[in-house]
């Protein structure tokens, strides 16, 4: 109806200033060491056919049985908003070859993600991530080095509230002897039709139920780390020793479930101490079996995929955002039309020269001007009128402390 409020679709995260500035230094801060480590930039949609995620996820999970956003196209395809970004890189690294190339192929992400899950305080509907991806070597230093990035970004952000939770999900032969056993022990368990179909698809799913009747019953269920073959075992002990070379610290969490079908090997989440229920900032693992599911070459690949909004949340329960760090540097007051026009190439010079200036548009009294520059935040002011321009001089107010210095025009740069 016509003048009727129209809202944002529920749980949808979105930013607006000041908290947008502060989302994007999450943001950036989380980008920035994937980038010092070679990885590079791949755009990818955020739609796709959706067998892509019922095959690269899997069925068993949440994710693809009950969270997904799927619709069919115009042309009656099957089409999917993409709940997370793995299985979409590998799709493009197929399609383009990067797999052929240089390994392995280190790929960085960043953007929206869509699950429809119960919206709550850092559960969102439309998320952000941003992510890595390594294919094609199984090294277990790159499995240190991915984990080691993402620790890098959280403290970048000034995060130390946190810790690391690592596991292994060892191989196919590991799974696969765990399996029988884990079966085993679940056919013991008196379960309902829908869970007994979710543990026939992944009986690992059932570590993750939080009904407490099924908690208590698999406090006893074999553990995966207890089967771990020969090769799987000494790869992750190597993982260990590199992530203690790089003075990273861990806890083992020999009961972790990816909420995601495709891991295998080294598996590791970055769980926040102030989050609440949604504590879990980041996570990935290793998918050695994920190309070659999607119809590529048996490549191993690992990854994370970090929560850009439970990281900003993070970052502000700890208190180390700094909202001041986003105002200009300077807000400049013109009276009259001369002033406005010396405001604007002083404002392009300073600009030019890295700073960021605000000019009081609009004509308004010295005083509404001078509420303006208060409300943006910005460090200094000055006023520019006739006898200001006349001098080349201005004074330069600091605003948080409100100490005033004659500062010559052209030595504005330095002043401020
Ligand atoms: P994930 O654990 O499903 O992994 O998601 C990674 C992170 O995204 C989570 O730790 C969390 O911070 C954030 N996240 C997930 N769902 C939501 C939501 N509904 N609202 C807000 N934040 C959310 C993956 O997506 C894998 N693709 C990661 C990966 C890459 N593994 C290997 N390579």
């Amino acid at each position: 109806m016509a003048g009727q409020k129209i809202q944002a679709p529920k749980g949808v995260s979105e930013y607006v200033p000041p908290r947008s500035e502060a989302f994007e230094f999450v943001r950036e801060s989380l980008i920035e060491p994937a980038r010092k480590a070679g990885y590079q930039l791949i755009e990818l949609p955020v739609f796709e056919d959706t067998e892509l995620f019922t095959r690269g996820v899997g069925e068993s999970t949440d994710v693809v049985s009950k969270e997904m956003y799927t619709f069919q196209d115009r042309g009656d395809r099957s089409i999917t908003l993409r709940p997370e970004g793995t299985a979409g890189v590998m799709r493009a690294v197929i399609e383009h070859g990067l797999d052929r190339g240089q390994l392995p192929a280190k790929l960085w992400y960043s953007g929206q993600f869509f699950r429809a899950e119960r919206p709550q305080a850092g559960r969102y509907r439309q998320f952000y991530q941003v992510g890595i991806e390594a294919i094609g070597l199984d090294d277990a230093a790159i499995d240190a080095e991915v984990i080691a990035i993402a620790d890098a970004g959280f403290k970048a952000i000034g995060l130390s509230k946190y810790r690391l939770e690592i596991t292994s999900l060892g191989d196919a032969d590991s799974r696969a002897a765990h399996r029988v056993d884990l079966v085993k022990f679940i056919a013991g368990m008196k379960l309902d039709e829908a869970t007994t179909a979710r543990a026939a698809l992944n009986p690992l799913r059932l570590f993750d139920d939080k009904r407490p009747e099924i908690k208590d019953a698999m406090a006893k269920a074999p553990l995966l780390v207890d089967y771990l073959s020969e090769s799987s075992r000494a790869h992750f002990e190597q993982v260990k020793k590199y992530l203690d070379v790089l003075g990273i610290s861990y806890v083992l969490n020999p009961r972790m479930v990816r909420g995601l079908d495709y891991y295998t090997g080294t598996t590791f989440e970055f769980v926040h101490e102030l989050l609440g229920a949604q504590s879990g900032i980041g996570g990935g693992g290793r998918y050695d079996g994920l190309m070659a599911e999607l119809g590529g070459q048996s490549l191993s690949g690992i990854g994370f995929g970090l929560g850009v909004d439970r990281a900003l949340l993070a970052a502000e329960a700890e208190g180390v955002i700094n909202e001041n760090s986003f105002v200009s540097d300077l807000f400049i007051i013109p009276l009259g039309d001369a002033a406005k026009e010396m405001a604007m190439k002083i404002a392009s010079q300073l600009r030019n020269a890295g700073k960021s200036i605000e000019i009081a548009f609009g004509d308004r009294a010295l005083k509404g001007a001078m509420k303006g520059a208060d409300k943006s935040g910005a460090r200094y002011v000055i006023v520019l009128g006739e006898s200001e321009i006349s001098s080349a001089t201005v004074e330069l107010k600091e605003m948080k402390t409100g100490a005033t210095s004659s500062v010559k025009i052209d030595s504005l740069i330095s002043a401020i």
